[in-house]
């Protein structure tokens, strides 16, 4: 009996076929398998499979294949409608009688199956004659090999008005069922019905069970449309097809990959070099229908565009196609095309290798998103980071699945605070990190200018205007007024970098001739009256003052001599050179200390090098 459709979809889903098998096999769960002995033939080791997300057992020992149905058949020794029914009555399904209506088109479907079988014979047969030589001459002389086009059944349609009517009409195959099958073609009014396709390379699209459903036809010349295709049918509904899925199913789904390609003949020149896993849409943008028909075969399917701008702009769409759908461990990950090729003249043109370097390069779904909006772009002023910032996070937001999404929020989040960061690092040499370079590869964009993720072992940066020295410099005078006269030339020779340091500076050289008979309170008395309070109020509150306070004139007056004189010159190279720069960037009492040891020993050849 037929059963209407949709109930044995909805039967599928609803059984565990892990549950079905169980009853017969002792089943071992490997991960996202589940294994055991064959039932259907003599073994010691189990070679026999279950996949329960793909939905269907599998032996490698005798090649036993099939759905929860198939196993029940085979297993019981039953028929097809007993099998369901037993099924169904297991699942608690109530199993629905077919209606007169689903008779009817249950069977007209399969006239139409009938008739589209009828003409992939017909027009195959016409290849091989000497009607179709210029269709053979010209797949010949596109690469393919006399098994491949066997294997896709491709065929020639003569150029004649009713070469396919005046063979295929019978009582069986009536007029009304050709045109139903889009094979025929009655323009309105009352002139007759005629070939469809004529003088066309003929390229069979069949369902994901192999059955034809529909045809491409392709022109020799530049004739347009350069591919005609069938129109929607009841067999065919375009943007629910895939062009070779029954040939690429199993390879895919064992190796858990499978590639989409945009053309036929891409296909078929991929299928030839060994890439049996290639499928294409029917020229238009992959739907959400074919992306799921993508995903049962593979977690990552790969979409592969062509290097131009319309590739560009597919590839859009597709990514944009896929978000609201994503949902956890299924995703898409993207290979372009170098410019100017697509599959076929690419591996026509350099071979398997480049196509596979191709393939091996393909990129995450994240990456794309990321790079669209952020690589290219001027993002140089707080505006248009934002701007880039919310059109990331809006994308993210179109994904439906709350994992996926909060997943997607985490990770652009996390890309946006390193690549939005100000440069901390000045390398000389290396030159500053340009702002919004684009990452590579989907960790390249968080490294620094010396290739480390941030936060991994990058050492904390120098401060890069000297502010530590400086302080230090300052604490010291200002704990030592006294010292103020005799430094007053080499402070006057020099600039800090730091502005308001450098104020500082200016202000204590001002008063250096009075300043050696002031305490500290009568200095920065002086100091204040000049408007530099706020600026001297830190300075007095900071550690590197308190310490400086605590030592003797003498000591002040040696470290300065070594800050000063190491520091200017950006001689750091020297342990005592480390030492006041570990001073400057962390003032305490022990490097003090360190500081002051150091210099007892390395007094001497500091002065000499001093009197050269
Ligand atoms: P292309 O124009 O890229 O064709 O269209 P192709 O596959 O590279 O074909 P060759 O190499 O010139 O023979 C890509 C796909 O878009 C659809 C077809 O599915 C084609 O394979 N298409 C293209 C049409 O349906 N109609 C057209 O007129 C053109
Ligand atoms: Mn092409």
């Amino acid at each position: 009996m037929a059963f209407p459709s949709g109930f044995l979809d909805e039967l599928r889903s609803r059984v565990r076929l892990s549950s079905v098998v169980g009853r017969h096999v002792k089943l071992v769960r490997k991960g996202r398998e589940y294994h055991g002995l064959c039932p259907f033939h003599n073994e010691k080791t189990p070679s026999f499979s279950v996949n329960e997300d793909k939905g269907f057992f599998h032996c490698f020992g005798c090649g036993a294949h099939g759905d929860a149905i198939a196993f029940e058949m085979r297993v019981g020794n039953m028929s097809f409608t007993d099998a369901v029914e037993r099924l169904a009555a297991d699942a608690g399904l109530e199993v629905p009688q077919a209606t007169p209506e689903d008779r009817h088109a249950q069977s007209r479907r399969a006239s139409l199956h009938d008739a589209m079988e009828a003409a992939t014979a017909f027009y195959e047969a016409q290849l091989r004659q000497a009607i179709g030589r210029e269709g053979l001459a010209y797949l010949k002389n596109r690469g393919l090999s006399d098994e491949t086009i066997a294997r896709f059944r491709l065929g020639w349609s003569p150029d004649n008005r009713y070469a396919l009517k005046s063979t295929l009409m019978t009582e069986q195959l009536p007029e009304a069922l050709l045109i139903e099958a889009g094979l025929l073609k009655k323009p309105e009014g009352d002139s007759g019905s005629f070939d469809m396709f004529r003088g066309r390379v003929m390229f069979p699209i069949a369902d994901r069970r192999g059955r034809v459903i529909a045809f491409g036809a392709r022109t020799l010349g530049d004739g347009q449309p350069k591919y005609l295709n069938s129109p929607d049918t009841p067999l065919f509904h375009k943007g629910r097809t895939l062009y070779a899925l029954s040939l690429a199913r199993e390879v895919a789904a064992k190796a858990n990959q499978v590639v989409a390609v945009e053309g036929y003949m891409d296909v078929i020149a991929l299928h030839q070099a060994g890439f049996t896993d290639a499928v294409a849409p029917l020229g238009t943008a992959l739907t959400e229908e074919q992306i799921e028909e993508l995903w049962k075969l593979a977690d990552e399917p790969i979409l592969c565009f062509d290097g131009d701008n319309a590739g560009q702009l597919a590839m859009e769409r597709a990514s944009a196609r896929c978000l609201p759908i994503l949902r956890p461990g299924k995703s898409l990950r993207f290979a372009v095309l170098p410019a100017a090729d697509d599959p076929d003249s690419l591996i026509r043109a350099k071979g398997n290798a480049a196509m596979k370097a191709v393939l091996d390069s393909a990129q995450p779904l994240i990456d794309v998103v990321w790079k669209q909006r952020i690589e290219g772009q001027a993002l140089d002023t707080p505006e248009r980071r934002a701007a880039a910032e919310k059109d990331l996070l809006d994308q993210a937001h179109e994904i439906a699945d709350e994992t996926v999404r909060r997943q997607y929020i985490q990770t652009l989040k996390d890309r946006l605070y390193t690549q939005f960061r100000p440069p901390r690092v000045f390398t000389p040499g290396v030159g500053k990190r340009p702002f919004f370079k684009a990452p590579s590869g989907s960790e390249a964009g968080m490294r620094g200018p010396d290739g480390r993720l941030p936060g991994i072992g990058r050492p904390k940066p120098p401060n890069p205007r000297g502010g530590g020295q400086e302080k230090l410099l300052l604490s010291i005078l200002l704990s030592h007024p006294i010292l103020i006269e005799s430094v007053a030339d080499q402070l006057g020779q020099t600039e800090f970098a730091n502005s308001d340091l450098d104020k500082v500076r200016c202000g204590i050289l001002k008063h250096a001739e009075t300043a050696h008979g002031l305490d500290g309170e009568g200095l920065y008395a002086l100091l204040r009256s000049d408007g530099l309070g706020v600026l001297l109020d830190p300075l007095l509150e900071a550690d590197e003052y308190r310490i400086c306070r605590d030592q003797t004139d003498k000591d002040a007056m040696v470290v300065w001599e070594h800050v000063f004189t190491l520091g200017t010159r950006h001689s750091l190279q020297t342990d005592v050179g480390k030492a006041i720069e570990r001073l400057g960037q962390e003032t305490s009492d022990a490097n003090w200390t360190r500081l002051m040891a150091m210099m007892t020993s390395s007094a001497k050849s500091i002065e000499y090098e001093d009197k050269d």
